[in-house]
């Protein structure tokens, strides 16, 4: 049910994210970048050698995760899933895979960032073995705003 994103997927996938964003848990100051991803912006990220899948059901897309090489590690971004189809597991699910994908390219780490208002995603990283790195603030913010975290990859013994 997960495939790699690709070109064609992009008006899809851009709905989809900015879908699932419009319903984050709390409102966040600034809203988030990903309310404005266009398919554009998902064809030139496919472009530069960024990767992604996507779960669909019935044919549709109803979850996707975008990631890139950066800063010695694999860094995800746009995680979303339909609300209709949330709480069963689906982020876990492309988590695993963008993990996968680390492991496969012998990158030693995952990374992301996320708002610090958005504590639900926070446990849920937490829970897929991520650990809060450094906090954030966007422009003109006094406060952090958001927080980098990570997963170190340990190399499975064989
Ligand atoms: C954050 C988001 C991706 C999570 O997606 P999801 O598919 O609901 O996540 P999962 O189902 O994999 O796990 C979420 C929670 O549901 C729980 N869960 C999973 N399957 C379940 C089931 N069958 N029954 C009950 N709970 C379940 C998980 O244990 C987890 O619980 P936790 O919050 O206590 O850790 C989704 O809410 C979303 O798209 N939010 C808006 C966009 C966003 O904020 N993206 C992340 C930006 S950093």
């Amino acid at each position: 049910m997960l495939r790699p994103i690709t070109p064609q997927d992009a008006a899809a996938v851009a709905a989809l994210v900015r879908a699932a964003f419009a319903e984050q848990s709390v409102a966040t100051d600034p809203p988030a970048s990903a309310l404005r991803l266009t398919p554009a912006d998902v064809c030139a990220h496919l472009a530069a050698g960024g990767g992604g899948m996507v779960a669909e059901e019935a044919g549709a897309p109803v979850a996707s995760i975008m990631w890139s090489e950066m800063d010695g590690g694999l860094y995800v971004a746009r995680l979303s899933v339909a609300p209709a189809s949330r709480r069963r597991g689906l982020a876990r699910a492309l988590l695993a895979a963008a993990e996968e994908t680390a492991r496969a390219a012998g990158l030693p780490r995952l990374h992301l960032g996320t708002r610090l208002a958005l504590l639900d995603n926070r446990r849920l990283f937490s829970s897929a073995g991520f650990v809060e790195v450094r906090r954030h603030a966007h422009p003109g913010h006094a406060e952090p705003t958001w927080v980098a975290m990570e997963k170190r990859l340990t190399a499975v013994a064989g």
